[in-house]
């Protein structure tokens, strides 16, 4: 296992939910951590008075924003991905707008990012990508999300062929979690949403982000971990089948 001393890792998506728990948790254990997402101001917000841990915006979906961040980024020990958005709907209504954008919001936008990222990855550094648990487990008008979530995963096996040995690449795949990507649903349908999902889990409820942040780091610091698609789900590949 590596320490986190001393290395400088990037977490785009940093500025909240998952993210923002592995940027602050590998602050403590000692990384410089740069920040990264569309929204300068919240980013600021999370970094103002955290000593090593800078802001550095980014649209991963836009070719120059990738580039302006890519020029100012410097070398980096570990790159991590959790940003993205996500669109459901049933197969018969989503509207292909939606499902192309959630496409490049959750794999070009990770994709090109990472491709953007490749010559500052130090030697010996990694990659961490984040799917989700409808990569392999489908839930009903989610079909669009579940096929990228499974093409997320697909690139971090081919990846971590292609640029092994200098480099590890691995990905997360998170069951629910309490974090700022539900915000926009109303308090009480969330709680509802929580409850019956974390019902329908073995471990009862949904997870923390500091329980997937946990996740990522672990991927991040075992230096013999390649190529491998980490679950963080409270047992949600192993649940009960949900009736229509
Ligand atoms: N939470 C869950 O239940 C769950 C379940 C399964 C999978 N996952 C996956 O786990 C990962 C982390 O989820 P989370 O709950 O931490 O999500 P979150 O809190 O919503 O964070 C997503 C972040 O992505 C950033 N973002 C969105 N589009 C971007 C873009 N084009 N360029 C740069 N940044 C962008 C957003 O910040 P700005 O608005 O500032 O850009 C936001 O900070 C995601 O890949 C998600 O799909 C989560």
């Amino acid at each position: 296992m590596s320490s986190f001393k001393g290395k400088r890792v990037a977490v785009v998506g940093g500025g909240s939910g998952i993210g923002r728990a592995v940027a602050e948790s590998a602050l403590k254990q000692g990384a410089e951590v740069i920040i990264s997402s569309r929204n300068a101001a919240k980013l600021e917000s999370v970094a103002e008075s955290r000593t090593g841990m800078t802001v550095l915006p980014l649209d991963m979906t836009d070719e120059a924003s990738r580039a302006a961040w890519a020029d100012r980024l410097g070398p980096i020990d570990h790159l991590m991905i959790s940003a993205s958005s996500a669109a459901h709907g049933p197969f018969s209504d989503l509207e292909e707008d939606p499902l192309r954008a959630m496409f490049d919001a959750k794999f070009f936008g990770p994709y090109m990012t990472a491709k953007a990222a490749l010559p500052h990855l130090c030697d010996g550094g990694s990659i961490t990508f984040f799917s989700g648990v409808l990569s392999r487990r489908p839930g009903m008008n989610c079909s669009g999300l579940g096929a990228i979530t499974g093409a997320v995963e697909s690139l971090t096996y081919g990846l971590a062929l292609e640029l092994g040995p200098r480099l590890r690449v691995n990905c997360v795949s998170p069951g629910m979690i309490r974090s700022d990507a539900y915000a926009a649903v109303p308090e009480a349908a969330r709680e509802e949403m929580y409850a019956a999902t974390g019902g329908s889990l073995p471990m009862g409820r949904v997870g923390a982000v500091d329980e997937a942040a946990g996740a990522a780091l672990f991927l991040m610091a075992n230096s013999f971990r390649t190529g491998h698609v980490l679950d963080v789900d409270g047992g949600h590949m192993i649940r009960q089948y949900a009736t229509r």
